[in-house]
């Protein structure tokens, strides 16, 4: 809605600290799909049976083709317009920091410096067991741990596994002081980064592009395309 694009970019404008939450609907636009919509990852897929700790030890076999396809997935496709305007609003002083369920580094490679990665990242392997770091080429070719046999896994947070402390608790402390969260791309169905969006006593924003109950809480809600919506507030900024 226009008017909602107006009223995102008047309030952008206005507030003290902005904190930016996004999920896996931020990049489906770069072609990564998601994981609940109808094309979404966990579809066809159970994410119980592969994004968990108990895939990882008991059928490593499925866990790393899920993985493997989705770093090569991801190889092939790169940033949209919409990261490169949430790196260029960093750079005006527009928003200070977004705090990302996304593993692919997308706001990373955009430009963004402020980035707290809440389920950790794709491109970054370690052995499970003594959690030395490795490649993706001895992931991808599901080579064993160089310094002790264990397998090599990616950087994300499974199912069941906590959260990375130092960016949880980061992420929450510039939410806690933001007079402006907005919250792009995400069905805020996992917690705890569910939370996080109720963690504010600011301006709350919702850019979806489905809207369900979960918008209630929020005090603007704008129904669209990320990638769509970002570019038309930012017209409106001149930037
Ligand atoms: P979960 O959805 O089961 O929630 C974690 C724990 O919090 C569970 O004990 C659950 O009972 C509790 N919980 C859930 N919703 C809650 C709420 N609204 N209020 C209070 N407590 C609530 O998540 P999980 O299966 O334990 O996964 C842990 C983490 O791993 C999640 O934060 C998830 O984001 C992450 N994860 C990452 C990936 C990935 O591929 N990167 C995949 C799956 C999960
Ligand atoms: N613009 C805006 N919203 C979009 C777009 C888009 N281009 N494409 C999809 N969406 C919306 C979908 O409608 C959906 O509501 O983004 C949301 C994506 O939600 P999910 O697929 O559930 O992804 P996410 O919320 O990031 O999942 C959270 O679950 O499996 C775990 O760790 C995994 O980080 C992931 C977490």
């Amino acid at each position: 809605s226009s008017d909602g694009v107006a009223i995102l970019a008047s309030w952008l404008k206005e507030a003290r600290h902005t904190t930016v939450l996004t999920g896996a609907g931020m990049s489906t636009e770069s072609n990564i799909p998601d994981f609940r919509s109808k094309s979404g990852w966990w579809n066809n897929i159970d994410p119980r049976t592969v994004a968990t700790t108990k895939a990882l030890k008991r059928d490593y076999d499925l866990f790393h083709e899920f993985y493997s396809m989705r770093i090569r997935g991801l190889e092939k496709c790169s940033p949209h317009k919409g990261h490169k305007i949430l790196s260029a609003w960093e750079g005006r002083g527009l928003i200070q920091a977004i705090a990302t369920q996304n593993v692919d580094g997308y706001h990373i490679a955009a430009g963004n410096e402020s980035v707290y990665e809440l389920h950790g990242s794709i491109h970054k392997i370690r052995c499970d067991k003594c959690s030395t770091p490795d490649s993706i080429d001895h992931f991808l070719d599901k080579e064993s741990c160089h310094s002790c046999g264990g397998k090599l896994r990616p950087g994300v947070v499974l199912f069941g596994e906590t959260l990375p402390e130092e960016s949880w608790n980061t992420a929450m402390s510039h939410i806690r002081k933001s007079d402006l969260v907005i919250v792009i791309g995400t069905s805020l169905e996992v917690y705890p980064a569910s939370e996080l969006p109720s963690m504010t006593n600011g301006r709350k924003v919702y850019i979806n592009a489905e809207i369900d109950y979960h918008a209630t809480q929020f005090d603007l809600t704008i129904e669209g395309k990320a990638g769509k919506i970002l570019k038309q507030v930012n017209e409106l900024l001149n930037l």
